[in-house]
């Protein structure tokens, strides 16, 4: 089984004087949800997620070696123009996975970097953006060490990403990706996301999601804090033992086509990881109103139509509406229809299941 110690390299037998590189690494939408966690981001239960094709971030990283190598020194960028208020997390990210690239330090370092989403818009961009980080750091380590595997490489990258926000190590590969041991899935580790490679099933190859836009303003209690509410949480255990068995469940539903059966899955989820936020101490509702009235839509739509759409949401108020790509004209025209007007704006962003992190340059 692949530790953490498999990540800290043996010295380099290259040296790299300057350089950069551009990836872009997606969102991702996750099915069985991850709720809770233990110390250095090992989570409490595994997870599984869609990976995200349009909601991505773009990520240049530009590299300098350095006379003296004592602290991190790097210059921050949103869309080119300086940000510092990103300054902290990238600080803390730095000083959680310096053991593992013991060449951080020797560097200076240009992260110049954008969203193909509305900033504002309430989707996470600390996957995306953690994921693209990771995909150019160890395209710098990969100079360091060209004897690098593909698998070393991406699984790593995943490691660092987890290590900057859990749910990032889901975004490096598509385009099913599993975190977190799971006795089903082989292969699967608390350490980084692993591809879904069991048969997933033609309907869910396409997948739609269409994520409503319900609220984009600042969100009341971070994710970070919500999962620290699972410590000393009332039905934490049970909670965590359900995630296995839903994960199983969700397996065999991917794998024969069993569209009615994900959506019982998918739709409880959702349901339960909100109601965890419900019944921690202190209690907290990130739902909005409107959210309420898109769920009950969906509902009634599905029950006239027969037509397979369900919903999942994140840690927000926004909704995401999956279903399958064959249907995707007559849900596009309900949600014109019936579900723009409980959207702030109207905003809402098409997306659907995509391959993961991308080398630009
Ligand atoms: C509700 O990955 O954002 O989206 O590890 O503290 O950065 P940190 O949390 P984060 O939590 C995401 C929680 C979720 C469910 C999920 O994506 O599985």
């Amino acid at each position: 089984m692949v530790s953490e110690q498999d990540f800290i390299p043996s010295a380099y037998t290259n040296t790299v004087a300057n350089g950069n590189f551009e990836w872009s690494a997606p969102s991702n939408i996750a099915l069985v949800k991850y709720w809770g966690k233990k110390a250095n981001q090992i989570p409490a239960n595994p997870s599984i997620s869609f990976t995200l094709n349009n909601c991505k971030t773009i990520t240049k990283l530009g590299f300098e070696k350095k006379q003296s190598s004592d602290a991190f020194s790097f210059d921050l960028l949103f869309e080119g123009q300086p940000k510092e208020s990103f300054r902290p997390k990238i600080e803390k990210f730095f000083e959680r996975v310096a053991v593992y690239l013991p060449f951080l330090n020797n560097y200076h370092f240009t992260i110049d970097t954008q969203n193909t989403f509305p900033h504002s818009s309430g989707i996470a961009s600390s996957a995306s953006g953690m994921a693209a980080l990771a995909m150019n750091l160890m395209s710098l380590e990969r100079l360091l060490n060209p004897e690098m595997t593909d698998d070393y490489f991406y699984q790593k990258a995943s490691f660092l990403a987890r290590l900057g926000s859990g749910s990032a190590c889901r975004s490096v590969k598509g385009s099913v990706v599993v975190w977190g041991e799971h006795a089903e899935i082989e292969g699967s580790s608390d350490l980084f996301g692993v591809p879904f490679t069991a048969e997933v099933h033609d309907v869910f190859k396409d997948y739609q999601d269409t994520i409503l836009l319900v609220d984009k303003g600042e969100k009341q209690v971070s994710s970070t804090l919500g999962h620290d509410l699972m410590h000393n949480h009332p039905y934490a255990e049970r909670r965590f033992a359900q995630a296995h068995e839903n994960l199983s469940a969700l397996k065999a539903a991917l794998t024969l086509g069993d569209v009615e059966a994900f959506i019982k899955i998918t739709e409880s989820e959702a349901l339960t990881l909100h109601a965890m936020m419900m019944t921690s101490q202190p209690y907290f509702i990130l739902m909005k109103p409107n959210t309420l009235e898109i769920i009950n839509a969906i509902w009634k739509f599905r029950a006239e139509t027969a037509i397979p759409v369900c919903f999942t949401l994140d840690a927000g108020a926004n909704v995401h509406i999956l279903y399958p790509e064959n249907v995707s004209v007559k849900v596009l025209a309900f949600i014109k229809d019936n579900l723009l007007g409980y959207c702030q704006n109207s905003q809402y962003l098409c997306d659907k299941i995509g391959a993961g992190a991308v080398l630009i340059a």
